[in-house]
């Protein structure tokens, strides 16, 4: 089992077979790591309505909740035209409200991104970075992560089969921590 940094790990995709869903059970199911990585969902969300900041249902306060506990924030995420899925911006927009509590405020973060496409997610990786940026996040900028051909990484029970791909995921884990680690908050 792996020990060190609480990292939430948040799913671009809603749909059962997800790639990105995949790509975050395999960490999960990595060794030797210095962090422990545990999904926090993001499809009971309600969409983000400013009215509601007063009086927020529980899905909401339990999902700020969870983040605002968490050391880091992993996200692993499809494109969807060049962006970032809507679900996945509709969670940020919801953690990031009341003004002034946001629960993304100086967490570490990181992003993963997956596409079967050749491109590797890049325009979603990096309107990603621009919303954290924004929401004070310091986003880890080395090694990137834009994972292409995803549709032919995993075998039937989801295992890795490429092991350079295994070896480099490991290696952006193990930065993740040092960067988590750097920038706590004091
Ligand atoms: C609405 C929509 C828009 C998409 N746009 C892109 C895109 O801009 N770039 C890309 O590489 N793939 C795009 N795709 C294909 C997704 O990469 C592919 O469906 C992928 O498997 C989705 O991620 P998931 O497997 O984690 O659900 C799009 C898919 C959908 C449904």
């Amino acid at each position: 089992m792996n020990t060190g940094p609480n990292v939430a790990v948040l799913i671009g995709s809603l749909r059962k077979e997800s790639l990105s869903r995949k790509l975050a059970m395999a960490l999960i199911a990595m060794e030797g790591l210095h962090l422990s990585l545990e999904i926090v969902e993001i499809g009971q969300l309600p969409h983000y309505n400013q009215d509601d900041d007063a009086n927020p249902p529980s899905s909401v306060r339990d999902f700020k909740e969870r983040i605002a506990a968490a050391d880091g924030v992993l996200f692993v995420t499809p494109e969807y035209n060049r962006s970032v899925p809507g679900a996945l911006k509709n969670a940020i927009d919801v953690g990031s409200r009341p003004y002034g509590k946001s629960v993304w405020d100086r967490k570490p973060g990181a992003v993963i991104s997956v596409s079967p496409g050749a491109l590797g997610a890049f325009g979603a990786n990096h309107h990603l970075r621009q919303s954290m940026v924004f929401l004070n996040v310091p986003m880890m900028q080395q090694p990137e992560a834009y994972i292409g051909g995803a549709a032919t990484l995993f075998d039937a029970k989801g295992a890795l089969v490429n092991e350079s791909t295994r070896a480099f995921l490991h290696k952006f884990l193990q930065a993740f921590a040092q960067w988590i680690e750097r920038n706590a908050p004091r």
